[in-house]
C-alpha cells in the first residue's frame, strides 16, 4: 500500500506539501497541487487511517450532519458541538441533510475525500452498512440523538422513554382524566421511545385506546392537523402530550382556533425545551433535553477518538427535566 512518502517522491515534493494538499490547508501553487493529485491517483494512495488516528488530528476539521436546521432544536445542538470543537482547535463543517438518505451519503463521500478527521451524525437515515463503511475507512464517527440501534460507534441521546413518562405523569398530576399523544415519525428511535413511554404509562387506564395516538411528523403543521383529528375522535380529551415542541406549538394554535382553552379545557405539554416554548401564550410546559450539552459531549467523544485513534463504542443517555409552565398549570378540580 502506497505511503505519503511514496506520493511525495513520485511528485517530487516534500511530505509536508503532500499533507497540505491532502488537508486543504496552507498554500500550494496550482502546478504543484496537480502533480501531487496525479501521484495520489497513480499510486491509489489512501491515508492509513490508523496512522491518521494515532497521529491525532490531520485536518483539524470535523463534520456535523443534521437532519433539519429549520427546527430550533438542531442549531442549539450545533452550538454545543461548535463551542467544544473550537475550544480544542477544531473547525466544524455543518451539513443539513433534510432527512434525505441520498443527501447524507453524498455528504459522507465528499467529507471522506476531504480527509475529514471525524463525523458527528445527528441524522436518522444512517444505516448499519453506512457505519461499517465509515469504520472500514477508519473515519471516527459519533451518532447523536436519532441514533439507530446496534451502532459500531458511540451514541449520545437523552432519556426519551423516561422523559415521555415524566410528561404523562405530569398531566395526570394536574388532574387530566383522558390523555392523548401526538407522536413523531416512528422510524426515529427518539419518537418511538416517547410513544412507548406514553403507551406504557396510560395503557392500564379504562379510557385508553390506540386511537388516542395521532401522528404529527415532528412539525408545527403536523401538530395543528393532529389536534383537529384528535378532537374529532375524542372531544373529551383533556390532556395532550406532544412528542416535540414544534408539534405542541401547532397543537396550541389549533386548540385556540377551535375555541378550546389551554389549560382550563386541555392541558398541553411538549418535548425538547426549545426557546419558542417561552414565547407562546400560554407558555408551553415541556420536557427539556440537555440539547447544548449533548452537542458538547458528542464533540468531546469524537475528538478523543480522533486523537487516540481508538473507537470504543459507548451509549450515553442524558437526563431530561420537566419544565412546568402555564399550559399545564394545575386546573381546578373538575
Ligand atoms: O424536534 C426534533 C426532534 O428530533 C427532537 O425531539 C430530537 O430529539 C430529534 O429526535
Amino acid at each position: 500500500m502506497a505511503t505519503i512518502r511514496d506520493v511525495a517522491r513520485l511528485a517530487g515534493v516534500s511530505v509536508a506539501t503532500v499533507s497540505r494538499v491532502l488537508n486543504q490547508n496552507g498554500y500550494v501553487n496550482k502546478e504543484t497541487e496537480q502533480k501531487v493529485i496525479r501521484a495520489i491517483e497513480q499510486l491509489r494512495y489512501e491515508p492509513n487511517a490508523v496512522a491518521r488516528g494515532l497521529a491525532g488530528k490531520q485536518t483539524g476539521t470535523i463534520a456535523l450532519i443534521l437532519p433539519d436546521i429549520t427546527n430550533p432544536f438542531f442549531p442549539e445542538m450545533a452550538r454545543g458541538v461548535e463551542d467544544a470543537a473550537q475550544a480544542q482547535g477544531y473547525t466544524v463543517i455543518l451539513c443539513n441533510s433534510d432527512d434525505q438518505g441520498q443527501k447524507e451519503k453524498s455528504y459522507i463521500e465528499m467529507l471522506r475525500k476531504k480527509y475529514i478527521d471525524g463525523i458527528i451524525f445527528a441524522s436518522n437515515t444512517l444505516g448499519q452498512e453506512d457505519v461499517e463503511q465509515m469504520r472500514s475507512n477508519n473515519i471516527p464517527l459519533v451518532v447523536l440523538d436519532r441514533a439507530p440501534t446496534r451502532q459500531l460507534c458511540s451514541v449520545i441521546r437523552s432519556q426519551n422513554y423516561e422523559g415521555a413518562k415524566l410528561a404523562v405523569r405530569h398531566l395526570l398530576d394536574v388532574g387530566c382524566r383522558k390523555i392523548a399523544h401526538i407522536y413523531g415519525p416512528q422510524e426515529l428511535i427518539t419518537a418511538k421511545k416517547r410513544l412507548l413511554g406514553y403507551e406504557e404509562t396510560v395503557m392500564h387506564f379504562p379510557w385508553y385506546t390506540p386511537s388516542l395516538m395521532v401522528p404529527g411528523h415532528f412539525r408545527v403543521d403536523g401538530g395543528f392537523d393532529a389536534v383537529k383529528e384528535l378532537l374529532k375522535r375524542h372531544p373529551d380529551v383533556d390532556g395532550i402530550f406532544c412528542g416535540n415542541d414544534l408539534m405542541a406549538v401547532g397543537a396550541l394554535k389549533a386548540l385556540y382556533q377551535l375555541g378550546v382553552r389551554v389549560p382550563e379545557d386541555v392541558a398541553l405539554i411538549g418535548f425538547d425545551g426549545i426557546g419558542l416554548t417561552e414565547l407562546t401564550q400560554p407558555e408551553l410546559s415541556t420536557v427539556a433535553q440537555p440539547i447544548y450539552e449533548m452537542g458538547v459531549l458528542a464533540a468531546k467523544v469524537l475528538m478523543e477518538t480522533i486523537e487516540t485513534g481508538v473507537m470504543e463504542p459507548r451509549l450515553y443517555e442524558l437526563e431530561v427535566t420537566l419544565v412546568a409552565r402555564e399550559s399545564t398549570k394545575r386546573r381546578a378540580e373538575a
